[in-house]
């Protein structure tokens, strides 16, 4: 049967992307590119104390460019910190950010940037093209091979008066250039190295499988398979082998581009639900509710789920649509257990207690609507009792 996304019409954005060793250092050239005389700084404790900011102080310092220094961010960025940041970019007169760091202040910084020219709180942006005036540039230097936010359309913040994390989705949160630096994530701890690249790998395959998918999405959704599958396992035995690094490193960027553009599923929504509500690593979510999320949607989209397991090297050769599930389900679990990730939802504290919650928020979240598969409450209690 002829695939029909092969002349659907579909839109691609990016940014303005430089990838390789060195890039952060371009933070001066660029913001000096950007006529930005004074620029904020959006990163966290955790990357200072790595020094990647003091490289990023040092280039802007070269090229005399101004700058304050916003760091009082939590993973999972909250509404308030976004808020406070505004107040910060204002009150110095800035004229541009350079988020560097993880999601957490790349995301915060996309906020800080919305709210300083629109002038709302940063939760009325919630879903997708509420934003009217684009933000002031924003230069983004990624420290993880995860979140991709420094490419993507979507900031992913938490309202801790609701306990939930709302997606806001818009082409003005797509950063004016990512500095895409491998040398960044020699640094980066066991956990994070493995939660972020989980997290990266759960945004290709839902990408792959998104009902808005397209050709030119595909092909970076099946690289970043394809990257991560070969690549994160060496990473885990060798961090500090800047190759392998950087392989895992580029797998984000094509994850990145690919989910920005094709949006993502279940999977990232019963995360967001659960991020928000239980204040639980990212990246570890969605790991832990991916296999079970498979499960549910492969008769949804069974053809682009056996593609993902060849992609990975599995045997798909089984004649039954069950069997070629299993096979994905089984080589994903083995995979799981070579890169050292043996983990459930109850290991983590969540309770059967938990799961009505957690469904009444899931099933609002804007990355349900792409969804391969149509789902219920009912079916969304059961996705989250079979991952405890
Ligand atoms: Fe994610």
């Amino acid at each position: 049967m002829p695939d029909s996304s092969v002349f659907e019409l579909r839109k691609f954005v990016a940014p303005e992307i430089v990838y390789g060793e060195g890039a952060r250092l371009l933070a001066g050239q660029y913001a000096s590119i950007f006529q930005a005389e004074t620029i904020l700084v959006v990163t966290d404790p955790g990357v200072i104390q790595s020094g990647i900011a003091d490289d990023v102080f040092q280039s802007l310092d070269e090229y005399g460019i101004a700058y304050h220094v916003f760091s009082d961010i939590q993973p999972n960025p909250r509404a308030e910190s976004v808020m406070e940041g505004t107040r910060i970019y204002r009150e110095k007169h800035c004229t541009g950010i350079i988020a560097v760091g993880g999601g957490s202040p790349i995301d915060c910084a996309k906020g800080i940037g919305i709210v300083s020219s629109n002038n709302k709180h940063i939760l009325e942006f919630e879903g997708v093209d509420k934003v009217e005036i684009p933000a002031p540039p924003l230069i983004c230097i990624p420290t993880t091979s995860g979140s991709s936010a420094d490419v993507s359309q979507f900031a992913i913040i938490s309202d801790t008066r609701r306990q939930v994390k709302i997606a806001i989705i818009s082409k003005t949160l797509v950063p004016d250039v990512a500095l895409i630096d491998p040398v960044t994530l020699l640094t980066l701890t066991h956990d994070l190295t493995q939660h972020t690249v989980l997290d990266a790998l759960t945004h290709a395959i839902e990408a792959f499988v998104s009902n808005a998918h397209s050709s030119i999405s595909d092909i970076h959704a099946l690289e970043a398979i394809r990257l991560i599958c070969s690549y994160l396992p060496l990473v885990m035995q060798e961090p500090k082998n800047l190759e392998y690094r950087a392989y895992t490193m580029l797998a984000s960027m094509h994850a990145g581009l690919a989910f920005s553009n094709a949006s993502l599923g279940a999977v990232h929504a019963m995360a967001h639900s659960l991020g928000g509500f239980l204040d639980l690593p990212h990246g570890m979510c969605n790991a832990l509710l991916l296999p079970s999320v498979i499960k549910f949607n492969y008769s949804g989209a069974s053809e682009r789920y056996d593609t993902i397991g060849k992609q990975f090297g599995f045997d798909m050769s089984a004649s039954m649509s069950e069997g070629r599930m299993d096979a994905l389900l089984s080589g994903l679990s083995e995979f799981y257990t070579k890169i050292g990730f043996n983990s459930s939802l109850s290991d983590i504290g969540v309770t059967r207690d938990h799961v009505d919650d957690l469904t009444e928020k899931a099933i609002m979240d804007v990355c349900m609507v792409t969804n391969p598969r149509g789902i219920t409450k009912k079916d969304l209690i059961s996705i989250y009792e079979s991952a405890l």
